[in-house]
């Protein structure tokens, strides 16, 4: 009898995938628009960007030429990720933010190659990517078990699995710039509770330049950028019945010099009033008053290391592309 029960495809059987969303990231949402549009100064948190679309054109944002991060970090990958995976012996890889895992793939590979390699574990927002993204890499790696976990990060991070071996938990693509500096520091400490005494943290941080350079990389001549921005606008008109005109809307992006951050913002071109029903909420818009979507902070060696010590881990290698654009540092936990 049980011999002819219908085994499950091979993929299938590798494939877990928890989701914490449920219902909660619709309040956070909206707890989010209530606090950050009734503010003299309008905010909104970033993990709003990313729906269905918004993912999308993140990733057209990674071709771009004006967009050197996703260049950079992948040129560095490249360069460094059999030493990477000799050293750490890792046999899995936790990624926080881990989107479409393009990148991703370079290190999976060194993994694979050094024998080593047996589970990765994506952790995003965006359902539909980590749900992807298992069945392509189950897919493109026999053998390899993939347990998504659908999340938030700043919440969920003790859904997290517990480890099965040396593992490397990778935070790529610049993404820890996008905390304000004391929440940096708090969710550094978090990631590091997921460090047992032979993992290592493999973080990606986009460094200080010319502003030209970093103004560009968040204005590209295409305007991909600009409606990635606006798409924000479009989550809140579908998620919250709202009816905002994103063309209503300018995208700024300008260099900090203080902060050494990048802003974004959206800035209204007229007087506006917008109505969110889903909250019974009406939002006020001078001509010309800005709403804050993202920071993006640029990084120096001092600030990464300061970070990662505030967070009791300690800097172990330090890499970065030929150009000194963008860097990738890998770190442990601090003995004691
Ligand atoms: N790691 C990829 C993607 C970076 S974009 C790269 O380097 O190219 C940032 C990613 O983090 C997106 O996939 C987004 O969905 C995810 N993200 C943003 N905020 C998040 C949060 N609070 N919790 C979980 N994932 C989040
Ligand atoms: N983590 C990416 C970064 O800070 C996210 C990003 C790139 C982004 N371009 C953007 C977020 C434009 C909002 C708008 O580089």
């Amino acid at each position: 009898m049980e011999s002819s029960a219908p085994q499950p495809p091979l993929a299938a059987a590798a494939i877990q995938i928890d989701s914490h969303l449920d219902g909660a990231e619709a309040r956070s949402l909206a707890e989010d628009v209530l606090d950050g549009l009734t503010r003299p100064f309008k905010e909104l948190p970033p993990k709003h960007f990313y729906d269905a679309r918004g993912a999308q054109l993140f990733d057209q944002i990674c071709e771009l030429p004006e967009y050197y991060p996703t260049r950079c970090e992948r040129a560095i990958l490249s360069e460094r990720a059999d030493e990477l995976a000799a050293l750490t012996g890792a046999v899995e890889l936790v990624e926080l933010g881990s989107g479409t895992a393009s990148k991703t793939r370079v290190l999976l590979d060194a993994l694979s190659a050094a024998g080593t390699l047996e589970r990765y574990v994506p952790v995003d927002v965006t359902e539909s990517m980590v749900r992807e993204c298992a069945e392509t890499l189950t897919a493109e790696y026999p053998g390899l078990q993939v347990h998504g976990v659908i999340g938030d990060f700043e919440r969920h991070l003790d859904h997290v699995p517990p480890a099965i071996g040396p593992r490397i938990v990778a935070f790529l693509g610049g993404t820890i710039g996008n905390f304000t500096p004391g929440s940096r520091r708090r969710f550094l400490r978090e990631i590091s509770r997921l460090l047992g005494p032979e993992d290592f943290l493999l973080m990606g941080t986009d460094l200080v330049k010319d502003p030209r350079v970093l103004e560009a990389a968040y204005d590209d001549s295409q305007g991909v950028t600009a409606e990635f921005n606006r798409n924000v606008l479009r989550v809140l008109n579908r998620e919250l019945q709202a009816d905002f005109d994103p063309e209503d809307f300018d995208h700024v992006a300008l260099f900090n010099e203080q902060h050494e951050w990048i802003e974004m913002r959206l800035r209204a071109k007229r007087e506006l009033i917008a109505t969110v029903r889903g909250l019974d909420l009406c939002v006020h818009f001078r001509a010309g008053e800005e709403l804050r979507t993202e920071i993006s902070a640029k990084f120096t060696p001092e600030r990464v290391d300061g970070d990662l010590s505030a967070a009791g881990l300690e800097l172990v290698h330090w890499l970065t592309d030929p150009d000194g654009l963008f860097a990738l540092t890998l770190s442990r936990r601090t003995s004691r």
